[in-house]
């Protein structure tokens, strides 16, 4: 039985991506701040597939956050297989009108997060010779008016990724860089995929195909939108 590790689990991409690796059989660890939509989702899961789902507060901007929810999801399952770092944050707004907070709070998650995440299950990982598969987007090479510091957060998540990656020869790193999903991520979902939007379920299923390639196929990044 292998285990995985989904940040960003409450809502969105990493629900869906908790759902899909529970039906192929993975015990999860499954983290984010909204507790109560985890603790639902782990009891969902559990009653439906038949795994182990355990579940904690975890906020990536923090480093003792991250370190707790580490050390008490490797207590829980002794290491894990697979980490998924997906928990970030929208932010818009040109950067010369952009407040040092907001600036600081989108690098803290989505950037120094994935580092934090990464680092503090990189041991077990190795050991493991698992697999790490990190949410960035469609914009990580590209340049957004308006979004300057969300696209820079996502830059430099990609180049975590890869240096990680060039570092560890041991772990496979994915970089998966989707379109636009239909979550939280732009207040409530309900868009549709005329509008360009893909599901969650997509980008999901996308990650379930990736990890039944043969274990010396490495696919570096995937680069995915919705088309109708
Ligand atoms: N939606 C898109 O169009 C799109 C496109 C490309 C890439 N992405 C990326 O996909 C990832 C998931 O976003 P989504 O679209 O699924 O958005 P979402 O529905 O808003 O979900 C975001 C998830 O991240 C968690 N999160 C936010 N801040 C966190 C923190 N400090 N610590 C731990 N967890 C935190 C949220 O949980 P809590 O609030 O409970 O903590 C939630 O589970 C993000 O990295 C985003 O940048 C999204």
């Amino acid at each position: 039985m292998k285990t995985a590790v989904v940040t960003g689990a409450s809502k969105g991409i990493g629900r869906a991506v908790a759902e899909a690796l529970a039906r192929e059989g993975y015990d999860l660890a499954l983290g984010a701040r909204s507790i109560d939509l985890l603790k639902g989702l782990a009891e969902e899961l559990t009653a439906k597939y038949g795994v182990r789902v355990f579940y904690d507060y975890l906020d990536v901007s923090r480093n003792e956050s991250v370190e707790e929810f580490a050390g008490k999801v490797l207590e829980e399952f002794g290491g894990v297989d697979l980490l998924v770092a997906n928990a970030g944050i929208p932010m818009g707004g040109r950067l010369d009108e952009l407040s040092n907070e907001d600036m600081e709070r989108v690098l803290q998650v989505n950037t120094l997060g994935v580092w934090r995440t990464v680092k503090a299950f990189l041991p077990s990982l190795k050991e493991r010779r698992g697999t790490v598969a990190v949410v960035t987007s469609y914009i990580s090479t590209m340049i957004l008016p308006n979004a300057g510091a969300y696209v820079a957060s996502k830059w430099a998540s990609r180049a975590l990724t890869k240096t990680f990656q060039a570092e560890n020869p041991e772990v496979k790193f994915i970089e998966l860089r989707p379109g636009m999903v239909d979550t939280y991520f732009y207040g409530r979902p309900g868009r549709k995929i005329e509008e360009g939007f893909m599901k969650p379920e997509d980008v999901a299923e996308l990650l379930i195909a990736l990890l039944k390639l043969p274990r010396h196929v490495l696919v570096e990044e995937v680069l995915f939108r919705s088309v109708y």
